[in-house]
């Protein structure tokens, strides 16, 4: 596990995702009933992006501080995420179990489980006063899978795992299976990386062949240099009503400042 996601926080893909998480969450809250929220790889939910690790990459310069112009009438799940972002103070950036945190109800529930121990010590500190919050030390998949369905029977998994073991796709396609067995009529947010389009086919093939109806991906390209990613894939399971659109907009507005292409398709189902 030598994974830190400290070197990547805040980049193209992570913006991407996060405004993705905020539109689900947004979504979940319509209805007063209460939610349930597990991400599975959470980290440790707060990065400092004058740190080290940051600075080593700069990919938070090419990610969320290419956003710092945006204002105006913007789409919710924008305008939340960057109010999130703005909130968690100069140089921090949120990572998934934070923001998830800081939009829950009093009646949702966060399950963020993480396997690295600092990452967790680090992650369980930060969600201390989050009393509907709690960070778990184990497995993200095994973990995430035994708590599926939640008792709420609402609710959303995100699975965001490091892809730093060769097998982490068919590892990934397995448990998204899984779960969504487990959980038919949950919203489910799964990031992967973009290398090839043949593992990446392959992959939402492996998912959709459990018997998925409805599903779309999001497919993000920026310019790269080097042998820096420039392309993830979002796999959205159950999106909810008015996502899709939603993130066509997001799309718009947020592909230009990152210098690149988000593109939305259905991959199962539709609107
Ligand atoms: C891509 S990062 C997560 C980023 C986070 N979801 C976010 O959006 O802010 C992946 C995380 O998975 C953790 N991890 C690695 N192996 C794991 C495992 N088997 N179970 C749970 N977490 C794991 C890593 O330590 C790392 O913090």
């Amino acid at each position: 596990m030598n994974y830190r996601h400290g070197y990547h926080a805040g980049n193209f893909a992570d913006v991407v995702k996060h405004v993705a998480l905020v539109a689900i969450l947004l979504h979940l809250r319509k209805k007063d009933a209460a939610f349930a929220v597990i991400d599975s790889h959470a980290g440790r939910g707060i990065y400092d992006l004058a740190g080290a690790e940051a600075a080593k990459t700069g990919e938070a310069q090419t990610g969320i501080a290419r956003l710092a112009g945006l204002s105006g009438d913007l789409p919710e799940a924008l305008s939340t995420y960057l109010s999130l972002v703005k909130e968690t103070g100069n140089n921090s950036y949120p990572g998934s179990p934070l923001i998830t945190a800081k939009l829950l109800r009093p009646q949702d529930r966060l399950t963020a489980i993480e396997k690295h121990p600092e990452e967790f010590a680090a992650l369980a500190q930060l969600l201390a006063p989050y009393r509907n919050s709690v960070a778990e030390q184990a497995d993200g998949y095994a973990r995430a899978i035994k708590l599926l369905p939640p008792p709420s029977r609402r609710g959303a998994v995100l699975m965001d795992p490091p892809f730093e073991s060769p097998d982490e796709f068919s590892a990934l396609a397995q448990a998204v299976r899984e779960a969504t067995r487990k959980f038919a009529s949950g919203v489910f947010l799964v990031w992967y990386p973009i290398k090839s389009q043949a593992d990446a086919d392959a992959f939402v093939g492996e998912v959709l062949a459990g018997g998925i109806a409805k599903a779309m991906v999001l497919d993000t390209r920026v310019a790269a240099p080097g042998a820096k990613l420039g392309r993830a894939g979002l796999l959205v399971v159950n999106p909810p009503y008015g996502f899709g659109a939603q993130m066509r907009d997001v799309a718009r507005l947020v592909a230009p400042c990152l210098g690149g292409d988000i593109a939305t398709a259905w991959i199962a189902g539709s609107e």
